[in-house]
């Protein structure tokens, strides 16, 4: 993917961040931006300004910027000089983003900002529509970019109509809908690995692959955000978007080129190929879970109900797995397992690659277990991609014992990884739109997932419930069993 980091590249711009005191601006947005500053990938008059409702003046944001969003700074520790100049950038306007009329101060500290106009909301998503509307009121959204975080909406009608409303100010291309993993140096490099080599794309498909593995697990809970993770769940919180994106990236047809609709049109393919799920189909083949106390790290942690801003008895849940077909010529046939959770045993992410076993074993029954050929790609932590299969264990006799080739990328490459929240944001400041979410790609998800949304309601589909700092509920194994495979830390 041809990508400048050129400042030149970027250009003079007004960077504008709603949501400027919350959580995301803290801990990933200003120090993105930084890490950009720092490296000298924006332009000199590039301006950023934060708006929020708090009312501070501009020291006292200063203030704030310094006391809260240093301690989140990735890689080598704030310089000073580089942290003073980045502070030049940044002003603050204090206004309620649900009040348009106020929306004229903002205008007026725009006023002679040249360059391109980019609107980033980090807030949440009922105030997407009013913001655009305001923007619009006040001239400041033609030409403009709008950033939308996730979550866009709590189901398909709900993103539809922000979408709809958004759509109605903005054209799709001025529209950046964020997914962070699309930023992930380790996502990008699965096109790189799929795409520029021909080694692995003719076995590729269903006549070579047995069965797909994706899992994005955190040892985490839900932190301080019990209040918004209720309302919200897995399914919502990273199967809609991170892991179909995901699995969207591993089934797609190679594009014609890097181009924006080039690859989010294959992607869209993908999802629009997903089997659709019925009610029988759900229960059988979804695996819906809750942490209950556990320990993670040899630390006692609490029950999810138990958490900040958890409603009580709550039926959230906060692990899903689930099976996935693609019903296209490639894929037909080939289960994709997802799988991700909160409180599990591990933090990790990574996408494994059964191959089918060899069709005739001249060698014995070793052969024809499944799962000795595989590819799995480690996106995080440590990213890495290991091949493994068979060899010949040294003496006498054939005895076929699994081995592997492994490739640490921070070994290869001994140069810091980009953070995915910097990728984006030098991708919105150049208009570059490949690794943001086309509406179409977002509304094909989101209506896969709606019958298992739909199937939840019922009161018999309570989460299972499992202990925290395990790998979830046993049904998460036995729908695996019974597709004559396992979770990949399963094996022995
Ligand atoms: C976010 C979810 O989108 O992704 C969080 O809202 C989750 O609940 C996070 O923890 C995981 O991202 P990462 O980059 O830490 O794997």
């Amino acid at each position: 993917m041809k990508r400048s980091t050129s400042p030149s590249d970027a250009g003079g711009f007004a960077f504008v961040l709603f949501g400027g005191t919350g959580d995301l601006a803290m801990r990933k947005i200003l120090p993105a931006l930084y890490a950009a500053h720092r490296e000298g990938l924006l332009a000199p008059d590039g301006r950023i300004i934060s708006v929020a409702q708090t009312a501070l003046d501009a020291r006292g944001y200063l203030q704030w910027v310094n006391e809260h969003v240093k301690p989140h700074l990735s890689g080598a520790p704030a310089n000073d000089a580089a942290w003073r100049s980045f502070l030049e950038r940044i002003a603050y306007v204090a206004l309620d983003a649900s009040q348009s009329e106020a929306f004229s101060s903002l205008r007026d500290t725009l006023g002679a900002q040249r360059g391109q106009r980019i609107f980033y909301l980090a807030t949440g998503p009922s105030l997407f529509v009013p913001i655009c509307r305001a923007l619009a009121s006040v001239g400041l959204a033609e030409g403009a970019r709008i950033v939308l975080e996730k979550p866009l909406g709590y189901d398909l009608a709900s993103s539809n109509a922000i979408n709809d409303a958004v759509g109605e100010i903005f054209a799709e291309d001025q529209i950046y809908r964020i997914d962070h993993y699309l930023g992930k140096e380790a996502v990008q490099n699965l096109f790189a690995l799929r795409f520029g080599n021909s080694l692995f794309e003719p076995l590729w498909r269903r006549e070579w692959v047995e069965s797909v593995q994706i899992t994005v697990a955190e040892e985490l809970g839900v932190e301080s955000r019990g209040n918004f993770y209720d309302q919200t769940g897995a399914l919502r919180d990273m199967v809609q978007n991170h892991l179909l994106q995901l699995l969207s990236i591993v089934a797609m047809e190679p594009p014609k080129s890097m181009d924006a609709d080039a690859v989010r049109g294959e992607k869209l393919r993908v999802l629009r190929a997903l089997k659709p799920l019925t009610g029988h189909e759900i229960r059988q083949n979804v695996v819906r879970g809750q942490y209950h106390a556990g320990a993670t790290g040899g630390v006692a942690v609490p029950a999810y109900r138990a958490e900040p801003g958890v409603r009580h008895g709550s039926t959230t849940e906060t692990f899903v797995a689930l099976k996935a077909e693609v019903e296209n010529w490639r894929w037909a046939g080939v289960p994709f397992f997802l799988r991700t959770g909160k409180r599990l045993a591990d933090r990790v992410a990574e996408i494994v690659i059964n191959f089918r076993a060899v069709p005739h074993s001249a060698l014995g029954a070793m052969a024809l277990r499944p799962g000795s050929n595989r590819l799995t790609i480690r996106l995080q932590p440590n990213e890495s991609i290991r091949l493994s299969a068979l060899a010949k264990e040294p003496g006498m006799g054939m005895n076929l014992r699994g081995v592997y080739l492994d490739l640490a990328f921070d070994q290869f490459f001994q140069q810091d990884r980009m953070e995915a929240y910097q990728r984006l944001l030098l991708d919105v400041i150049a208009g570059r739109l490949a690794l943001f979410v086309r509406r179409d790609e977002q509304e094909a998800a989101w209506r896969w997932v709606a019958p298992i949304i739909e199937e939840w309601v019922r009161p018999d589909a309570a989460p299972k419930l499992y202990t925290a700092g395990t790998w979830g509920p046993a049904a998460a194994s036995a729908l695996l069993a019974r597709h004559n495979t396992c979770w990949l830390e399963e094996e022995n």
